[in-house]
């Protein structure tokens, strides 16, 4: 591999390391909020959470669905709690008490340093009812609902810059499914009437609910006619499932997630021409993970409970090095992916589980996560690779080491991410960076086990990364051993 500081995709918005938070399972109650819980403080919100999502260094917090926003009605979850209406929630089928609502969620996001990304209803709602939603929160005051929010308890607007469009309107799971043409004429004149409200918002606008869906990528083209000289961005959601235990498969499919970008950014680019604009739409990769442990378990809940813990997917160290890869993948496109959150972030597929009264734990993905928002911010590097390859059930010419470059010019810090695919064999890694005269290795992190299925649970985190790397750097190249199915952080300095 040669690295050489010229070679720069793009500065990277840190907004591509965002979570999600939505209303769903135990991601809100018994997640960041459970009154009466030991570490809870004066507002209910459980300390040890907080601090495990600082750990992260999440920027930004997608919120409320998700799925939930399809039906949600926003004014339920505002003013005094004891008049908030419990409603059936459809999406997920559960009660939602509506104890937790916008006011609370801004007052949480302070507590872990994030912005919010907030979405609005294009399912059962529109174009009012959002603009309603966006005085409520952004407007400073001296109108009815600007003033209900002042007499809420919040004098001070939010000013919460980034909202999406609704949520996944392709799917036929969507409470107020739309097609296309139906969805890119509603977001347009519901992101027109946000804009008149508050002209400094982004919007986001849905793309499909995944590369795999039968409207994809048409349905990105006809709501962009729609919606190009409004929105900001485009959405795309992604999930990768290990179903058919295909290993060598399932850490392929980073090259699915990057083939998925490409073909956004081409269908942005070619409305981008028959519009004749001068922007360019970038993408927002807002649901991002693995999801599929806990399917089977999701179909026995009974509905209509309060926060019963539906999607707890444990993930296993396989499902880490995927996630470590996808990560790359974002960092790869950073100069048009701008926005990424991984869905989810507490209980819920998430890097971070809670026991309801009990104590927080950190799930295997958390680690990738950790690492590639700490140690990723700045300009994403463009290396150039050679690496042995390998065929699947669905992908040829798997390169086996898939990497991604971040230097870090303020710190003066460069950072290699590496993940070697090979299931029984090292990878001898040989590395040029002479451009970074004077660097030295700091640390090289690993993690790797030799069981891909290992679990991590409360009280017996297993799969944890270790910083005993083995790599040196001689006259500006480095020589490092990627040990079987790991994933590796490389720092220089
Ligand atoms: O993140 C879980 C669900 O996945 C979200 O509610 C939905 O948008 C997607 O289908």
């Amino acid at each position: 591999m040669v690295i050489d500081k010229e070679f720069r995709i793009a500065t990277i918005d840190d907004r591509i390391y965002g979570s999600f938070i939505e209303h769903l399972g135990r991601a809100v109650y018994g997640g960041i909020y459970e009154p009466g819980h030991p570490e809870a403080d004066e507002l209910g919100f459980r300390k040890d959470v907080i601090s495990l999502v600082k750990e992260l260094q999440v920027p930004i917090l997608r919120y409320p669905g998700g799925n939930m926003v399809s039906a949600y009605n926003w004014e339920d979850g505002v003013g005094p709690r004891e008049q908030r209406p419990r409603r059936l929630e459809l999406a997920w089928r559960t009660i939602e008490t509506n104890e937790i609502g916008t006011n609370e969620f801004m007052d949480w996001t302070k507590r872990v340093n994030a912005e919010v990304m907030m979405a609005v209803n294009l399912g059962t709602r529109g174009i009012d009812e959002a603009r309603n939603f966006i005085e409520y929160c952004n407007h400073p005051s001296g109108t009815y609902w600007s003033d209900l929010r002042r007499s809420h308890g919040y004098e001070a607007p939010h000013k919460i810059k980034t909202w999406c469009l609704g949520n996944e309107m392709d799917g036929p799971w969507q409470i107020g499914q739309k097609t296309a043409e139906e969805y890119g004429k509603l977001a347009a004149e519901t992101g027109k009437a946000m804009k008149q409200v508050d002209p400094s918002i982004d919007l986001v606008a849905c793309g499909s609910s995944g590369s795999g869906m039968p409207t994809f990528p048409q349905w990105e083209a006809t709501t962009l006619e729609h919606t190009y000289d409004v929105a900001d961005y485009i959405s795309l959601h992604q999930y990768f499932g290990n179903r058919d235990n295909d290993s060598a498969n399932f850490l392929a499919n980073g090259l699915e997630m990057e083939q998925f970008i490409k073909t956004v950014i081409s269908t942005c680019d070619f409305i981008k021409a028959k519009k004749r604009s001068k922007k360019t739409m970038n993408l927002s990769f807002d649901e991002w993970n693995v999801w599929f442990h806990s399917n089977d378990a999701d179909a026995k809940i009974e509905p209509w409970s309060i926060a019963p813990p539906q999607l707890e997917d444990n993930y296993n160290f396989e499902d880490a090095l995927l996630v470590g890869s996808m990560l790359m993948t974002l960092l790869r496109h950073s100069d048009r992916v701008k926005i990424a959150c991984m869905a989810q972030l507490v209980n819920v597929i998430a890097p971070i589980m809670t026991e309801n009264g009990g104590k927080a734990w950190k799930q295997t993905i958390f680690y990738p996560y950790q690492h590639v928002s700490t140690y990723g911010r700045g300009v994403s590097l463009k290396p150039v690779v050679s690496s042995p390859v390998y065929d699947t059930k669905d992908f040829t010419d798997v390169p086996y080491l898939d990497t991604a470059i971040v230097f870090n010019e303020e710190k003066e810090e460069l950072t290699i991410f590496a993940l070697n695919r090979h299931l029984e064999e090292s990878l001898d890694l040989s590395c040029d960076v002479r451009s970074f005269e004077g660097y030295q290795i700091v640390e090289h992190i690993v993690m790797e086990n030799e069981n891909l299925k290992a679990v991590n649970s409360l009280g017996d985190e297993r799969v944890a990364p270790h910083n005993k790397g083995v790599s040196s750097i001689n006259n500006g190249v480095i020589e490092t051993l990627l040990t079987k199915a790991s994933w590796n952080v490389i720092r220089l300095a």
